[in-house]
């Protein structure tokens, strides 16, 4: 099928290759004439495993090709698949970059004869598809809602290993209303043999928030346990986790980890384009409709603090950190990406920094993008980190990247260490230190507390 991918972020470029690995047509338009050029050289403007070898195969079987965002381009397809961003602007979901997208789709709808099918995969807060998406294209096309389809298909891929998750998904959600909308959906999704959910749009955009909402509450209920232990002392919540990990409800086969667990690990909080935006729309949604939103609020609070516990928890130990040589490793929200958007170990460098600490930072692949974005931090960029270990007091671990496992070693190696190392991951053992201080989250060594009535 010949299909026409708009916006060519994490989602839209992913989708629109894995769709033409299968077999359709993609036409992937962009309002960056940057991306537009990267990508039809075959070199994608973003990290994921897989994605550069499977856009080379694409483009060469003439089964992708990038187009400027224009009139022209849009009249070349019938189906539509939207992909852009839907940033957070004072806890809602901005809805501009959708906006301009339906009505520049609306306005090829007006001039085309066949019907064209309009597919939402931004994630747009319940109620968006069928009331604002639905009544722009009307009034924009001047045709009535049955005279186009419109559908919305959420997305659940992960950053760093979105090619994987799109290509294998656990389920398509495939919200729409009608027959004829939901055969071309089937064409779509046809080589994919996951469960296929139907329901309405309203239906399908709540499976993506709720989702979300619910992955976040499991962060941060986990590190709210795991502030306690450390509260407590002499409790490693990672011995609670794997405690709780035995219960079959959670652990239904011992062989295999279950991957909620990953978020039960204690942390310095969740990151990324997708958990806070989504968590905080539905914070806002819930009390734009007269409800409380207990929940939604408890996990953006505990959340926000997490990230501050670092620089709180080395001045306790280690006395100001003002001059002090510190060295913060992982930059980007998560391993495998090169996304740094609300990137917790961002959160913790500016809070190194305001407590005057001497940082330098390092990243794989993500340098590139702090130094542009956050360009407070360019001094303090290296690329050689083990040689920086070297040279500071302090080493935080915030982004757990495989490269930095040998840090362990490298460490214990060293004839007299006397170094600190803050794993915000827990990515290392605690006690698997004999010269260097570990510190890490939900760890504390000392047994504080030793009466609760
Ligand atoms: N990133 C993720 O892991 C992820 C996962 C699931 C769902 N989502 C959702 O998918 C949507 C896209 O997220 P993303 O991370 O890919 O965003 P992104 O910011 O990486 O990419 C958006 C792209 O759209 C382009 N764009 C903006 N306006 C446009 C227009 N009018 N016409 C054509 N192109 C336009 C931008 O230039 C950009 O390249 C969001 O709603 C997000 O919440 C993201």
């Amino acid at each position: 099928m010949k299909i026409t991918v708009i916006g060519c972020g994490y989602v839209g470029l992913v989708s629109g290759v894995c769709l033409a690995d299968v077999g359709h047509e993609i036409l992937a338009l962009d309002i960056s004439q940057d991306v537009v050029t990267m990508l039809n050289q075959g070199n994608p403007h973003i990290h994921e495993i897989g994605l550069h070898d499977l856009l080379s195969k694409a483009i060469s079987c003439n089964q992708f090709k990038a187009k400027l965002m224009t009139h022209e381009a849009l009249m070349e397809n019938d189906i539509f698949l939207i992909a852009v961003g839907t940033p957070s602007n004072q806890g809602k979901i901005d809805l501009t970059h959708i906006e301009a997208a339906i009505s520049d789709v609306a306005e090829v709808i007006k001039l085309k004869e066949t019907k064209c099918t309009v597919i939402v995969k931004s994630t747009v807060i319940p109620g968006t598809t069928d009331t604002f998406i639905k009544e722009l294209l009307e009034k924009k096309s001047g045709k009535s809602a049955s005279q186009f389809h419109l559908a919305m298909n959420p997305e659940f891929l992960r950053e760093g290993n979105a090619v994987q998750d799109f290509m294998l998904p656990d389920r398509i959600i495939l919200g729409c209303e009608g027959e004829e909308t939901r055969s071309i959906l089937e064409m779509i999704y046809r080589p994919w043999s996951c469960d296929k959910l139907f329901c309405n749009a309203r239906e399908a955009e709540m499976i993506k928030y709720a989702c979300n909402y619910l992955l976040a509450l499991q962060i941060s209920a986990s590190n709210e346990m795991a502030n306690l232990c450390v509260a407590l002392g002499g409790i490693d919540a990672m011995s609670v986790i794997e405690g709780i990990a035995l219960d079959k409800r959670w652990f239904p086969n011992k062989k295999l980890k279950p991957e909620i667990l990953s978020y039960l690990t204690p942390g310095c909080g969740f990151g990324g384009s997708c958990f806070p935006k989504d968590v905080e729309a539905f914070r806002t949604l819930q009390g734009e409709v007269g409800l409380t939103p207990y929940m939604a609020q408890a996990i953006l609070d505990v959340n926000a603090q997490q990230p501050k516990k670092i620089a709180m928890s080395l001045k306790k130990h280690l006395g100001e950190l003002t001059g002090k040589k510190i060295l913060l490793l992982g930059l980007a929200f998560k391993p495998g990406t090169d996304d740094i958007r609300e990137s917790p170990a961002l959160k913790i460098g500016y809070d190194l920094l305001e407590h005057g600490a001497l940082l330098q930072a390092h990243d794989p692949i993500a340098m590139h993008h702090v130094s542009l974005k956050h360009p407070v931090f360019k001094d303090a960029l290296v690329s050689d980190w083990k040689a920086a270990a070297n040279l500071c007091e302090i080493i935080i671990l915030a982004t757990p990247w495989e490269e930095y496992r040998i840090l362990s070693d490298l460490l214990e190696h060293e004839a007299s260490s006397t170094k600190v190392l803050f794993d915000c991951r827990r990515m290392f053992e605690a006690l698997k230190f004999k010269k260097t201080t570990y510190m890490g989250m939900g760890y504390s060594k000392k047994k504080v507390a030793t009466c609760i009535s």
